[in-house]
């Protein structure tokens, strides 16, 4: 994992917008969170440095990786993606590189695809990371207040391999319901000229083609930041989490007492503790870092996954459950025989 060294706490907030740090736990359980430093550090360059980290522990070298997949909501281009100006940087051969944009599921969709191609035996090395640099393009003023407080940036890094038949990742798990997708969103710029959603998306009546993408106006009405209804994304996550955890138990004949440690995607306290509620899971067994890092997106999960291996948290043969849902919306899980 990597996260740049800059400390953001809650009452820090203040000077931006009107908020509060009892708000702020109270509703999503964090304390501070982490911004990159304004010039110099990208999500790609935190993908980069979580990978090198990660390549080091899986005793290879950047050389070896055969294939990357990157997952990020926001990536240092509009295109291309983070994934080949990491190839670069790391003076990797011309492998593949494949970026998701599956924002919250974004990590736990870019394993699915790397552990088929491990298991179909075309790879041996693939890098899989998850990065965000979320403090660009938030609203930091008191009317984006619901949505700025929640995000942080940093990245995460694992080394798929082949394993032996009863370890590793035992299955992964990806849905989607596309009913939602404008509930959690950030709209422009893009190309939809308000097909989806007539009116609401961005003021088009007076742009000419050249406007259509990206304007002046979309700057000065606040249309180019997340959109999220809250309360919404919490009534879907609450209900999607379980069952994409029980899914994953079920295909694998396991059950919830089996699971040693449950690393759900750091969206917000609450919605953590209402699963592990749901699922009658005990303290022990659910690994939250949200305190420390807000929501990371792409990167929660494998920064928490790494943070857990390094408190000494996940031991060999151990049961881990990863678990996400955000944006789309998407959802996903995936067991793995550590
Ligand atoms: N500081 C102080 N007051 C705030 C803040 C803030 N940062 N943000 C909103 N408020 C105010 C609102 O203006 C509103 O005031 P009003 O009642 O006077 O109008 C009041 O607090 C309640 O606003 P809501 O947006 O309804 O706040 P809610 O109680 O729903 O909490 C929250 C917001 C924490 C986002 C909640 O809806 C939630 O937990 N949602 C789940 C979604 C989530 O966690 N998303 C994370 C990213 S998505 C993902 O990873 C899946």
């Amino acid at each position: 994992m990597y996260v740049p060294a800059n400390i953001v706490a809650n009452n820090d907030l203040l000077k931006y917008m009107e908020t509060s740090d009892e708000w702020i736990q109270e509703r999503t359980g964090i304390k501070e969170r982490r911004y990159a430093q304004r010039i110099g550090e990208t999500t790609a360059t935190m993908g980069i440095e979580a990978a090198k980290v990660a390549i080091e522990r899986a005793g290879v070298s950047a050389q070896d990786i055969d294939f990357i997949i990157f997952a990020t909501l926001s990536p240092d281009y509009y295109f291309p993606g983070c994934g080949v100006l990491l190839q670069r940087a790391m003076k990797m051969k011309e492998i593949g590189a494949l970026d998701v944009r599956n924002q919250c599921s974004g990590f736990l969709y870019a394993l699915s695809v790397g552990d088929q191609f491990i298991k179909t035996g075309m790879y041996k090395n693939i890098l899989v990371v998850g990065a965000e640099r979320h403090s660009f393009g938030l609203d930091f003023t008191t009317r984006g207040r619901n949505v700025s407080v929640i995000f942080g940036d940093g990245a995460g890094a694992v080394v798929l391999q082949p394993s032996s038949s009863n370890s590793g990742i035992l299955s992964t798990h990806l849905h989607s319901d596309g009913e939602s997708a404008e509930i959690l969103a950030m709209y422009n710029p893009g190309t939809h000229a308000n097909y989806w959603v007539d009116q609401s998306l961005a003021d088009f009546d007076k742009a000419d083609i050249g406007q259509m993408f990206f304007s002046h106006s979309m700057i000065e009405k606040a249309q180019v930041f997340p959109n999220m209804d809250g309360p919404a994304v919490f009534k879907k996550a609450v209900e999607k989490f379980p069952e994409v955890i029980l899914e994953a138990l079920q295909t694998n004949g396991l059950q919830t007492s089996d699971i040693k440690l449950l690393i759900p995607h750091q969206a917000n306290l609450r919605i953590s503790q209402f699963v592990q509620k749901k699922l009658r899971l005990n303290d022990n067994q659910v690994y939250n870092n949200i305190q420390k890092y807000g929501n990371t997106t792409a990167a929660s999960i494998p920064i928490a996954l790494c943070e857990a291996w390094e408190e000494g948290k996940i031991k060999e043969g151990d049961l881990i459950c990863l678990a996400a849902f955000g944006s789309g919306f998407t959802w996903a899980s995936a067991l793995l025989k550590w």
